[in-house]
């Protein structure tokens, strides 16, 4: 396969530039806000362990794998496949569809984050007893939470606008850092209060009996979705990455701070749960009701640590979100030649409308669903539970059957410069054992979750987008 890359692609002004934004994509409100909600769901440490048995076997491969499409081929993901093969043109496609889905519903949180800010500066946080109805009464109000969404779209909007080096590259590196730090705070702060203990307990003693094929799927998407990888996201940001860097360990790298932060986040709000005596199953809540508790009851200070969290979590998210929306400017940029600022309005106003759906479906508008579900979890379901694992299958399938070996092997040796011993391991994983495995507990996830309408729809739009590739 030839090299490609004719154009003039904007670059990673540093190796550590790079790493803090791959970083910043990966943390995020996946880590912080959905992996602590996830884990008390579905019954603690076997779910954890589960979870790190994928991101170890599957989602660190899979990333490698990204990286090296995106930098062989120098393009977005829709260029990336469609240069190895026409046929897989849709992979990318879908690539760019999930982003702009998981954009439907991102921002909403996101916006829940800025609010909460506020929200503990201004004091309406104080009141430990009145927060669970509080956050009821927030995210179900028809015009406050859109509020907050809109302001939290408009700084995607602006940082994507920059441009890859100066926006995206330089919010990572300040904020990411302060992030991680702050999170070792309130986790001391966690476990050391009365009754933390049985949380520990309940995160790291796994009981298998809780365990069903559901959990396998939920630990797969949430492997994926928390380390950004299975839509093209990582295949755009290796696409910006020098020829020089080293492809195995930043992957590596990244992994493991992405994997810290989520274990982090769950151990500072888990042993709280148990501390104030609250059931596990909060859902997509729980770090909204839980956090503040801790902070209220800290008392004096308390809204200092809590607002300066709500900081870090906005932070966090806004990186992540910034990478989302980049992809599919990219495409836009790349694949239908239209400028920066044209695909940054086009892209971020379509996700206004999506958002302002996904954040009306949790209040006036419930009583509208699709196949079943809200329009906040059609998003999110949809993807974290399909689209994803179906993405990082097919990265896998295009570099291990579709691609030169010798090729792949001399990407990401940077032409046997670098050493990568693994690199027969890696290959047999992403040409058999990970499609396999994803096949495996896709199936027995859909087959044992309660939305197999919806998806058996998402098989469907993948199997269309497969058929018309070609006209794309
Ligand atoms: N990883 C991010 C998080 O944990 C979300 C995200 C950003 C993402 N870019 C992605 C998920 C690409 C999947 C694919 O919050």
């Amino acid at each position: 396969m030839e090299k490609s890359g004719n154009k003039k692609r904007e670059n990673w002004s540093s190796r550590i530039g790079f790493i803090f934004a791959a970083a910043g994509s990966a943390v995020g409100l996946g880590n912080i806000w959905r992996f602590p909600y996830l884990t008390a769901e579905n019954g603690g440490g076997a779910f954890i362990f589960i979870y790190l048995a994928f991101v170890l076997v599957i989602g660190l491969s899979t990333m490698l794998a990204e990286f090296t499409l995106g930098r062989r081929t120098r393009l977005g993901a829709v260029g990336a496949y469609k240069h190895v093969d026409r046929r897989w043109t849709f992979a990318g496609v879908l690539g760019v569809l999930s982003p702009f889905m998981i954009m439907g519903f991102y921002p909403v949180v996101g916006g829940w984050a800025t609010a909460y800010i506020f929200k503990s500066l201004t004091g309406l946080l104080s009141n430990p007893a009145a927060i669970g109805d509080a956050f009821g009464a927030f995210i179900t109000n028809p015009i406050e939470p859109v509020f907050w969404m809109v302001l939290y779209l408009a700084i995607n909007i602006i940082i994507v606008v920059k441009g890859v080096a100066s926006g995206i590259e330089k919010a990572g590196k300040i904020l990411m850092p302060v992030l991680f730090v702050l999170m070792i705070l309130i986790g001391i702060r966690s476990i050391t209060l009365e009754g933390a203990g049985a949380g520990l307990q309940f995160m790291f003693m796994p009981d298998w009996s809780k365990v069903h094929g559901s959990t396998f799927l939920a630990a797969l998407g949430q492997a994926f979705f928390s380390l950004s990888l299975g839509m093209g996201a990582m295949i755009t940001y290796g696409s910006y990455l020098d020829k020089q860097e080293n492809l195995p360990s930043s992957a590596l790298t990244v992994t493991i701070l992405d994997t810290s932060v989520a274990i982090l986040a769950a151990i500072s709000i888990i042993p709280a749960l148990f501390a104030f005596g609250m059931e596990p199953n909060q859902g997509p809540g729980l770090v909204f009701i839980v956090l503040p508790q801790l902070f209220a009851q800290l008392g004096g200070i308390g809204f200092l640590f809590s607002a300066i969290f709500f900081i870090a979590l906005m932070i966090a998210a806004l990186t992540s979100s910034v990478s989302l929306l980049e992809v599919c400017v990219a495409y836009l940029i790349d694949e239908r030649g239209i400028s920066r600022k044209k695909a940054v309005s086009l892209a971020g106003g379509s996700m206004v409308i999506t958002s302002l759906l996904s954040s009306l479906s949790l209040g006036v508008m419930s009583g509208f669903t699709i196949l079943g579900v809200g329009v906040f979890d059609f998003f999110d379901i949809l993807t974290d539970k399909i689209f994803l694992a179906i993405g990082g299958m097919l990265v896998c399938i295009v570099i291990g059957w579709f691609m030169n070996k010798e090729d792949i092997k001399d990407e990401l040796t940077n032409g046997g410069s670098v050493k990568f011993g693994l690199f027969d391991v890696w290959y047999n994983l992403v040409k058999y054992v990970i499609p396999i495995a994803i096949a495996i507990v896709a199936f027995f996830g859909i087959i044992s979750i309660p939305h197999t309408s919806l998806m058996i729809f998402g098989l469907a739009v993948i199997a269309v987008l497969a058929i018309f590739s070609k006209k794309l």
